[in-house]
C-alpha cells in the first residue's frame, strides 16, 4: 500500500522533489490513477515484496545528527603513528570548505560531457602533474581507487606488457604493505598468476632475481618505496636486473617521500603506484583516498583508469578532456585494460590543491619536517639503547624490543598513541605531517627512553643516489596560489566552470543523479570519523563498525541477502568480490569447470570486464531488438551450450534499458536449474528499494552502488561504495582482509581494498539517508523515481520515440530516447543534442548507452516538476529545431545545434552563423540571469588522443 505524504517522515519532503499536487497531475499525464496503481502496472507481480521494510525513520534531521554524534563517540581518538599507508595530514581548511564541503565539486558527474567539466578535468589535469613530476615518469592517471588496487592493477599492466611466457611470476618483495600484498592476491588466483614473496632487498643482478623467484621466470617485480620497515633502498641494480630478463618494475611510492627521494622514474622503474592521502585527505578509518598510477612511455595505451588529456575545442582553443577512453570498460567491455568507472575523483582534487597550496617549496618542508622528526625519535631510541633499524629512512622506524613490543603498544596508548604491533618482539610507526614533539615524548616515554628535547630541521643525510635533484611542480599553478585568498578564488573560478547538481538536474540514466542532502554530509569531516587509522584496535572503533553493522543489516532487509560486505570501494570492486564469491562457491562444491559466465549484450561494461578479472569466459547473450529484453531463446540455447561449465549469468535489473523485465524470475530459474549462480548488478536499486528484493526474487548475489540509490554524491567521478549482497551459500566466501578478522570470512576470498571496510568515512552518508527516510520514504522515493521517468516518457513520446517499455508501455527509473531515425533523416546527431542542452542549461543525458545513437534519461525522485517541465520543454524546443533541420530550412552543419554549445567569448566575437546571437545563447526558457556559460566550444575529442598531453601545459598554450 502507497502512503499519503502526511504519513511520511518530514525529510521525505525534503529529498522527493514533486509534491502531492504535482503527483496527481503526473499520475494523470501518465494515465494512472495512484502510485500504487502504477508500481502494480510496472511492477512484475512475481517480484514483489510483500513486506514493507522493517526501518524506523527517524524524528528528524536534527535528531539524525544527534544520534550521528552518539556514534561518533564511540570512536575512541588516538594519534596514529600506525603508518603503513595511512597517516596524519593537515587538510588546509580552504580545501576542506570549498571543496569537499562544497557541492559545487561533490556533486559533479565524471567528466564525459567535457565542455562542461574544465574545472575539474583541469585539477584532475594537476593531479596527474602531481603524480608524475613527484614520481619521474611521465603519464599519470586521473585517480585509481586505492593503493592495494592500484599495485594489482600495476601486475596485470606489467602481465600484459612483458614478454614474459605466461606461468613467469610475479615477484613481490617481503617488505611490501601486507594489505597491498593481500589484494595483489586476491586478484591474482583468478588470472592464474604466480606470486612469489621474496626479500629483495640485496638483488642486484639477473641471476639474483631468478633465485629470489625460485628459478622461476618473472614477468614483473613489486617494491614498496620506502619499504613497509620504513628503509630507502637504491633499487637501480634490482631494475636493471629484471628489465635484463623481460620483466617490469613497479615502484609502490610514498609521493611525500618522493618531494626528496630519488623518483623511480629516475632509477628505472616503468609504474609507481600509491595514495595521494597525505596529501591532505584525512584517514578515514581506510578511505576513500586517491590512488594512483603514473607509467613510462608506451605503456600508456594500457593504463587503467581515466586519463585527462588536453585537446582543442571547435575554435583552437586548449581544452580538457578524457584521453584514450577506448582503453576503458565502457567500450572495450571484456577486453578493457580494467574494470574501473567511478575512481576517486573528488580526493584526488583535493590531493592536488594540497599540492597546489603548498607549492614545490611548501611539500618540501613538510617531508623534512616529517623527516627530522623520524629521526630525532630515533636518536633518542638510539641514545636509549633502543635497537632501532638503522639505515636511510624517511618517516618509519622499526624497533626491536624482544618480547616486550606489546607493552610498548600498550603503554604508547595509555599516553594517548597508537604505534603498530609488528611481532611480538617488534613495534613500527610513522611520522607524520601532524606529528609534533609532544608526540615524541609520548613515544619516547612508552619505549623507556629519553625523549628528543629538539627537532632539528634538515636535508637527508642519505647516500647521494638517494637523493633527489630534480626540481619537481615547475608549472606555475603550484606557485601562484599560495595566499588563501588566491587559492579560494582558484577553487571558485574552476567550479564556477562546470555543472553539478547545485545547478541543475543531472538526468544521467543508470547514474542516479539524485539530492545528497546536507544533513547526510555532516559527518564525513568529524574527527571521530575522519581521523581513525584502518588498524586501529577494535575497541577504538566501536562507533564506526557498530554504524557499518546496522547499515548492512538495512542493506540486507532492502534487497533480500543474508550477507553484506561493505569493502568493495566501487561498483565494479563490488561487482569482482561477487564474481569471486561465486567461483569460490563453485570450486568449494568441485565445480571447477564452471568457468562461463553469460551477459546480455545490453550489460554495462564494468560487468564484462569484472568478469575476466574474476577468471571468468563471457558468453554475450543476445537482447531482443524490439522489447530490449534479453532474448529468452537465446539465453535457453547459451543455457544449453554451456550446461556443464555454466557459473554464472550477470544481469541488470531492472535492465540496463530501464524496463522491469518481466522474464527474470523464469531466467532465474533457468540458470539455475543448470547449476549457474545468478548476479543482479544492482546499479538500478533506485527502482527496487522497498518494492523488490533481488534476493529474494532469484538472485544470489548483487553489488549496490551507495553512491547512486543511496545517496553518497558522484564527486565528479567518486568515490563510491559498492557493496555485494549474498545469499547464505555464498557469505563464506566473501572479501576478508589480513588484518581485521572481522572484515569478513574465515576463508574469505581475500580482500579487494586496501581497507577492511573500504572507504568507510562515507558511509555515515548512506546510514543517514537511510535514517531519514526510514522504510516508507524509502519505498516512496522508488514510487516517485518511477513515476518521474514514467512522466518525462510520457512528456516526450510524440516528440523523440521511447526505445523500450514494458508490458503496459511503462518504463522503470529512466527511459531511452531514440535518436537514430531522426539522425538518419536529419543528421542531427546524439551529440548535437547533447551539446545544445549545455546552452539551456543541462546535463546531457547518457548518450549511446546501452544503444549507440539513443539519450538515457533517467530523472531520479529528486527532480520536482518544475525542473522535469524545464527538461521537457527544452527537449521539445530542441525537437523545433531539430525539424528546421529536417525541413531543410537549415543545414545541419550550420544549424544551431552542431555550433553547440555557445561561449559568452563567441556571442561577444565574430559572427558568421545563419542563426542569431540570442538564438544561440539565450533561447526560449532560458533565464538570462542565471544562465550557466560554458567555457570552452565543443572540443575535438580525437585531436587530443592524437596528441596526447596529460599534464598541465605551459600558460603560453592558452594565449590568444
Ligand atoms: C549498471 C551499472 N553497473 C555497474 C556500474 C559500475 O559502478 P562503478 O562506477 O561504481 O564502478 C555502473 C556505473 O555506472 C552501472 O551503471
Amino acid at each position: 500500500m502507497s502512503t499519503t505524504s502526511a504519513d511520511l517522515p518530514a525529510f521525505a519532503g525534503r529529498h522527493i522533489g514533486p509534491r502531492d499536487e504535482d503527483i496527481a497531475t503526473m499520475l494523470s499525464v501518465v494515465g494512472r490513477t495512484s502510485l500504487d496503481d502504477l508500481l502494480d502496472a510496472a511492477v512484475p507481480d512475481g517480484i514483489r515484496a510483500l513486506d514493507a521494510l522493517d526501518i524506523e525513520p527517524a524524528a528528524s534531521e536534527a535528531a539524525v545528527v544527534a544520534e550521528l554524534r552518539e556514534v561518533a563517540a564511540r570512536n575512541r581518538r588516538v594519534t596514529s603513528m600506525i603508518g603503513l599507508g595511512y597517516y596524519g595530514t593537515h587538510t588546509p581548511a580552504v580545501i576542506a570548505r570549498n571543496v569537499l564541503e562544497n557541492p559545487a565539486w561533490y556533486t559533479a558527474y565524471t567528466p564525459y560531457q567535457p565542455e562542461i567539466s574544465q574545472g575539474r578535468l583541469e585539477a584532475l589535469l594537476n593531479f596527474q602533474t602531481v603524480v608524475s613530476d613527484l614520481t619521474g615518469l611521465p603519464i599519470a592517471g586521473a585517480s585509481l581507487l586505492d593503493e592495494a588496487t592500484a599495485a594489482a592493477e600495476a601486475m596485470t599492466l606489467m602481465r600484459r606488457s612483458s614478454k614474459a611466457p605466461a606461468q613467469a611470476v610475479l615477484l613481490v618483495d617481503t617488505e611490501v604493505f601486507p594489505q597491498t600484498l593481500g589484494v595483489v592476491r586476491t586478484r591474482a588466483v583468478p588470472l592464474q598468476i604466480p606470486v612469489v614473496v621474496a626479500d629483495l632487498a640485496g638483488v642486484t643482478s639477473a641471476e639474483g632475481l631468478r633465485d629470489a623467484a625460485g628459478g622461476a621466470e618473472v614477468f614483473g617485480v613489486l617494491v614498496q618505496y620506502p619499504a613497509m620497515e620504513g628503509v630507502l633502498h637504491d633499487l637501480s641494480a634490482l631494475t636493471a636486473a629484471a628489465h635484463e630478463v623481460g620483466a617490469l618494475v613497479t615502484a609502490s611510492a610514498d609521493l611525500l617521500a618522493l618531494t626528496l627521494a630519488t623518483p623511480p622514474g629516475e632509477w628505472g622503474a616503468d609504474v609507481a603506484v600509491g595514495t595521494s592521502q597525505r596529501f591532505g585527505v584525512a584517514m578515514g578509518f581506510g578511505g576513500p583516498h586517491a590512488g594512483y598510477m603514473s607509467v613510462r612511455p608506451g605503456l600508456e595505451r594500457t593504463m587503467p583508469g581515466r586519463l585527462v588529456g588536453v585537446s582543442v575545442d571547435a575554435v583552437g582553443a586548449p581544452a580538457y578532456r578524457l584521453a584514450l577512453q577506448t582503453r576503458e570498460q565502457h567500450i572495450r567491455r571484456e577486453k578493457a585494460t580494467s574494470n574501473i568507472c567511478t575512481a576517486q575523483v573528488l580526493l584526488a582534487v583535493m590531493a592536488s590543491m594540497y599540492a597546489v597550496y603548498h607549492g614545490p617549496a611548501g611539500l618540501r618542508a613538510i617531508a623534512l619536517g616529517v623527516h627530522a622528526h623520524a629521526e630525532a625519535l630515533r636518536g633518542a631510541l638510539r641514545d636509549g639503547g633502543v635497537d632501532v633499524l638503522e639505515g636511510p629512512i624517511f618517516d618509519t622506524l622499526r624497533v626491536k624490543v624482544p618480547g616486550r613490543a606489546r607493552e610498548v603498544v600498550d603503554a604508547a596508548l595509555a599516553a594517548g598513541v597508537n604505534l603498530w604491533l609488528h611481532d611480538a618482539d617488534t613495534v613500527q610507526l610513522s611520522v607524520d605531517e601532524t606529528t609534533g614533539l609532544v608526540d615524541l615524548h609520548r613515544v619516547a616515554k612508552a619505549f623507556g627512553v629519553v625523549s628528543p628535547d629538539q627537532v632539528d630541521i634538515a636535508p637527508p643525510q642519505w647516500d647521494e643516489s638517494l637523493v633527489r635533484t630534480s626540481d619537481y611542480l615547475t608549472h606555475p599553478v603550484f606557485s601562484t596560489h599560495h595566499s588563501e585568498t588566491s587559492m579560494l578564488r582558484y577553487l571558485r573560478r574552476l567550479s564556477d566552470r562546470d555543472f553539478a547538481l547545485d545547478r541543475g538536474m543531472i538526468p544521467l540514466g543508470s547514474c542516479t543523479m539524485k539530492l545528497n542532502a546536507t544533513t547526510e554530509m555532516v559527518a564525513v569531516t568529524w574527527p571521530e570519523f575522519a581521523e581513525v587509522h584502518p588498524f586501529a584496535p577494535h575497541e577504538q572503533t566501536r562507533g564506526i563498525r557498530g554504524l557499518v553493522d546496522q547499515l548492512s543489516g538495512w542493506l540486507c532487509d532492502i534487497t533480500g541477502y543474508d550477507a553484506v560486505s561493505l569493502q568493495p570501494n566501487a561498483g565494479s570492486q563490488g561487482e569482482l568480490a561477487g564474481l569471486l564469491a561465486i567461483a569460490a562457491y563453485h570450486r568449494s562444491r568441485g565445480d571447477d569447470e564452471r568457468t562461463v559466465c553469460l551477459i546480455p549484450a545490453s550489460a554495462h561494461g564494468t560487468n564484462a570486464a569484472s568478469a575476466v578479472m574474476a577468471g571468468l569466459k563471457v558468453v554475450v547473450v543476445k537482447t531482443d531488438p524490439i522489447t530490449g529484453n534479453v532474448d529468452m531463446d537465446d539465453l535457453k540455447a547459451k543455457v544449453e551450450a554451456h550446461r556443464e561449465t555454466l557459473a554464472a549469468i550477470m544481469v541488470t535489473y531492472p535492465s540496463t534499458h530501464g524496463v522491469f523485465e518481466d522474464t527474470i524470475t523464469d531466467l532465474c530459474a533457468m540458470v539455475h536449474d543448470a547449476g549457474g549462480q545468478v548476479y543482479v548488478d544492482g546499479a538500478n536499486l533506485n527502482a527496487l528499494v522497498g518494492v523488490a528484493r533481488p534476493g529474494k526474487f532469484g538472485a544470489d548475489v548483487s553489488h549496490l552502488n551507495l553512491h547512486k540509490t543511496f545517496c553518497i554524491p558522484h564527486g565528479g567521478g567518486g568515490p563510491g561504495v559498492g557493496p555485494v549482497g549474498v545469499r547464505a551459500h555464498l557469505a563464506p566466501h566473501l572479501p576478508n582482509h589480513p588484518l581485521d578478522e572481522l572484515a569478513g570470512p574465515t576463508d574469505g576470498v581475500g580482500p579487494v581494498s586496501a581497507a577492511p571496510y573500504g572507504s568507510a568515512s562515507i558511509l555515515p552518508i548512506s546510514w543517514a539517508y537511510v535514517r531519514l527516510m526510514g522504510g516508507a520514504g524509502l519505498r516512496r522515493a522508488t514510487e516517485v523515481a518511477v513515476l518521474n521517468a514514467n512522466y518525462v516518457a510520457a512528456r516526450l513520446r510524440e516528440h523523440y520515440p521511447v526505445l523500450y517499455s514494458g508490458t503496459d508501455g511503462l518504463v522503470a527509473h529512466e527511459c531511452i530516447l531514440d535518436l537514430r531515425g531522426i539522425t538518419k533523416d536529419t543528421g542531427v546527431s546524439v551529440d548535437d543534442v547533447a551539446k545544445r542542452l549545455i546552452d539551456y542549461g543541462f546535463h546531457a543525458p547518457t548518450m549511446s548507452f546501452p544503444v549507440a545513437g539513443t539519450l538515457m534519461v533517467e530523472p531520479t525522485e529528486s527532480e520536482d516538476l518544475a525542473e522535469l517541465d524545464r527538461f521537457c520543454d527544452t527537449m521539445i524546443q530542441i525537437r523545433r529545431e531539430i525539424d528546421e533541420v529536417g525541413s531543410g530550412a537549415v543545414a545541419a552543419a550550420d544549424s544551431v545545434l552542431r555550433g553547440a554549445p555557445h561561449t559568452a567569448e563567441a556571442i561577444a566575437g565574430d559572427w558568421d552563423h545563419g542563426y542569431d546571437r540570442r538564438t544561440a545563447a539565450f533561447p526560449e526558457g532560458v533565464d538570462p540571469t542565471s544562465k550557466y556559460w560554458p567555457p570552452v566550444r565543443r572540443i575535438d575529442g580525437a585531436y587530443g588522443d592524437r596528441h596526447l598531453v596529460c599534464s598541465c601545459p605551459p600558460p603560453e598554450a592558452f594565449e590568444e
